[in-house]
């Protein structure tokens, strides 16, 4: 049995995945008061550091995800008035939330990610960065994939299919986002892999079973639809050789670390078919936690129950 706590369950912010975070922080509420814990829920506005302060909890739950809840400013904020919380530090956060960064990271360290180049909109002002694109465009291919650096839940995320399409594409991902990734298109299986800490696991984390997201068509132009409830089925374990699934896990843990999370994350994979290539796009420090969520999905099927993964997450806050 654990310590009851006074948790402040952080949820809801202004990022665009506001909903998704809303409905993370109200299971895991539910989760700690089944616990036995005492909850104190924020919604994440400008009253928020008060509201943490007046809380007087012992910690905070983050559930808020997408900007300031996966990027380090809570995180930063949370330091600085010295109350726990779960997670990966600010430099983690940093490091895995900024695509550019994260890939840059991963292919220093020999994992494979997706070949990419970075645009910054304000290089295209201001160095010409356009004249470029010819040499992007003929180095990656297309199908082309445009995506914000700081993106999430596919949000901004479109295929160009050709040249003509792709101006487009980019004023679509600069609109969430000042610098955004131009990357080879994989196609394949989307896979996830969650990794959870655990004390008694040799790398202190484990990665959880595979989940695989299918979409229920091919709807290529509108990606960010396939996100929608019932437009994504979730196979959990997924149906991989056992040679592919012991890779993913291990490309998850090699992540990580390299990364430097701490707590939980969800890395996001492309399995290749041509090549039966594994290639990591991203890694999430803030993974969902609702009831659909993958994290959860992955969590039941290694045998821990909601609370369960609710109850390590928090231990996250204190084993810093
Ligand atoms: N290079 C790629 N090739 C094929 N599909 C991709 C590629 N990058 C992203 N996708 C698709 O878009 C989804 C979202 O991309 P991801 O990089 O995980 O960003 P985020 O989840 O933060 O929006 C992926 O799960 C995958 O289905
Ligand atoms: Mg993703």
């Amino acid at each position: 049995m654990t310590a009851s706590r006074r948790v402040a369950v952080l949820k809801g912010g202004r990022s665009f995945e506001r909903s998704v975070s809303l409905r993370s922080g109200a299971q895991v509420q539910d989760a700690l008061a089944r616990l036995g814990h005492d909850v104190v829920a924020i919604d994440a506005g400008p009253e928020a550091l008060a509201e943490l302060l007046a809380s007087d909890a012992d910690a905070a739950f983050v559930a808020l995800h997408g900007r300031y809840g996966e990027d380090g400013t809570v995180q930063g904020l949370l330091e600085a008035i010295e109350m726990p919380y779960t997670g990966s530090s600010p430099a983690a956060c940093m490091r895995s939330t900024d695509k550019v960064l994260a890939k840059c990271l991963m292919r220093e360290a020999g994992i494979p990610t997706p070949d990419f180049r970075a645009l910054r909109e304000t290089s295209i002002k201001e160095l010409g960065a356009a004249a470029a694109l010819g040499r992007i465009e003929a180095e990656l291919g297309f199908p082309l994939v445009v995506k914000p650096a700081h993106g999430g839940s596919a949000l901004g995320v479109k295929f160009a299919p050709a040249s003509a399409q792709l101006p487009g594409s980019m004023v679509g991902a600069f609109s969430y986002d000042g610098t955004i990734v131009l990357e080879r298109f994989v196609k394949g299986r989307d896979l996830a892999v969650s990794v959870l800490d655990a004390d008694d696991a040799p790398a202190g984390a484990v990665a959880l079973p595979v989940v695989e997201a299918v979409p229920r068509e091919e709807e290529f132009y509108d990606y960010e639809s396939r996100y929608e409830i019932g437009m994504t089925t979730f196979v959990c374990p997924a149906e991989l050789a056992p040679e592919t699934t012991a890779r993913a896990q291990e490309l998850a843990l090699k992540v990580y670390g390299l990364l430097g999370c701490h707590g939980v994350a969800r890395i996001d994979l492309l399995l290749e078919q041509d090549t039966d290539e594994l290639w990591v796009l991203e890694a999430n420090v803030v993974p969902g936690m609702t009831e659909t969520s993958l994290l959860p999905q992955a969590a039941d099927a290694a045998g821990i129950p909601f609370d369960e993964l609710t109850e390590r997450i928090l231990a996250s806050a204190f084993s810093r």
